[in-house]
């Protein structure tokens, strides 16, 4: 039986790294079933490393990875991914010389069942209409802000449980930025469990229900969203804003 209630995911002192550095100290970390959870901090603090490790790109060198009651430590990632964690990486890695629809088939690698492959797929057009006019067309020639949609739509053919996103707002105009929260919204409101990297700790905040504020590796704060977003000195001395 598991042991952690109603967490989705469960990290206890995970600590990884590349060769010689040592990214992440010792990441004890909690999303709960429904929520946004939003992981903050400056530029190489470890928010990609931990999003990695917790999905399997990257190894834990000690720690573990727990996910709906189950060790996924050191799992691959795609069967990880099949478990119903997915992750939207960093960047779009939208493949040049597949059409939109095909980005979006590869995404549902883990879905066996064609009619739900196709329910699926209209449920992401829904969503992201420009997706289904442009379904023909070739994603790597999308604007920056239609791949990071081609992105997440990719995730939601897997109709994951939980989903990382690692900076889904990343290089897009204003406009897109808060259409991308909304989405994010639509997303959880609908009953996917989020875990959010975001560079605009404001904009996350006021969406995720709870954060965690990375420095150099380690849990410098955790709280509930709307207690970190009312600490000005919190978001000033720890976001760099
Ligand atoms: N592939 C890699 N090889 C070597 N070092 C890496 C690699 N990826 C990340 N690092 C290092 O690990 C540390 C954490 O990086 P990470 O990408 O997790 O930070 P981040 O919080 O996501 O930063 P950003 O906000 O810039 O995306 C940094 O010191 C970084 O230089
Ligand atoms: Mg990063």
């Amino acid at each position: 039986m598991s042991t952690s209630g109603n967490a989705v995911l469960k990290l206890k002192g995970i600590e990884a790294g590349y060769g010689r550095i040592q990214a992440l100290m010792g990441i004890d970390l909690e999303v709960h079933e429904g929520q946004i959870v939003t992981l903050l901090g400056a530029n190489g603090a470890g928010k990609s490393t931990t999003l990695k490790t917790i999905s399997g790109l990257v190894r834990a060198r000690a720690g573990s990875v727990e996910f709906m009651g189950e060790d996924i430590t050191g799992k691959n990632a795609h069967q990880i991914a099949r478990s119903g964690l997915v992750h939207v990486p960093e960047g779009r890695h939208i493949l040049r010389g597949l059409s939109v629809k095909e980005n979006l088939e590869l995404g549902a690698f883990t879905v066996s069942d064609a009619k739900l492959r196709q329910t699926r797929m209209q449920e992401v057009f829904d969503l992201f209409p420009i997706l289904g006019k442009r379904q023909h067309q070739d994603g790597s020639l999308l604007s920056g802000g239609e791949q990071q949609m081609l992105a997440m739509g990719r995730a939601l053919m897997h109709g994951p449980k939980l989903l990382l996103l690692d900076e889904p707002s990343m290089g897009l105009a204003p406009k897109l930025v808060l259409e991308t929260m909304r989405i994010v919204k639509r997303l959880n409101e609908a009953g996917t469990t989020i875990l959010l990297v975001e560079q605009n700790a404001r904009l996350a905040l006021r969406l995720a229900h709870y954060g965690y504020v990375l420095e150099s590796g380690a849990i410098r704060m955790k709280d509930e969203a709307a207690r970190l977003q009312a600490d000005k000195s919190i978001v000033q001395a720890y976001l760099g804003e």
